[in-house]
């Protein structure tokens, strides 16, 4: 078995269940009637699945350094899409940490304004990882 693709496939199984992870808690989160205790249990998932993608984004980039001895090389729009997905992944990691901190002081509205944030960065890093895909 060829060792480079098992560590790519097996860091796009960590990478898809992130993605999964960050779009669904959000859109979970938004569908449900407000429920401050399952709305805990969501930003979890989120927030562990925002870590997710950084570490597997960054897994991407490891395997591929230490295999060919440089990154890929990728054209304009494949850089600006990769950006968009690592400022996507910072806040997103952020926002979810924060709520973890912070949500049970915060009103129903500001909580909800979070959570569409949250929904809102996660489609829009869901969008720049097909232009990366077909762009690099
Ligand atoms: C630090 C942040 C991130 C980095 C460095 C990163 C990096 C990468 C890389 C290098 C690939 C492989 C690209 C290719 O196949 O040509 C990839 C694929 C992918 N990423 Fe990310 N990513 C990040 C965040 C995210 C986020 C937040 C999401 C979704 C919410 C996401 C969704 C995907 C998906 C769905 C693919 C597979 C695309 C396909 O093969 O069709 N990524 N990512």
């Amino acid at each position: 078995m060829d060792i480079q693709n098992l560590g790519y496939a097996l860091t796009q199984v960590a990478h898809n269940f992130g993605a999964s992870a960050v779009v669904g808690g959000a859109v979970a989160s938004l569908w449900l009637a407000p429920r401050p205790e399952l709305d805990r249990s969501l930003a979890w998932l989120v927030c562990v699945g925002w870590a997710a993608q950084i570490a597997s984004g960054a897994a991407f980039g490891a395997i591929s350094f230490y295999y060919f001895g440089k990154f890929p090389d990728l054209g304009s729009l494949a850089i600006a899409a990769l950006a968009i997905k690592v400022a996507c992944a910072a806040s997103g990691f952020s926002l979810a940490a924060l709520y973890l901190l912070r949500a049970a002081s915060w009103t129903a509205a500001l909580r909800r304004r979070i959570w569409h944030i949250l929904a809102g960065l996660s489609a829009t890093a869901l969008t720049a990882a097909a232009f990366l895909r077909w762009f690099s």
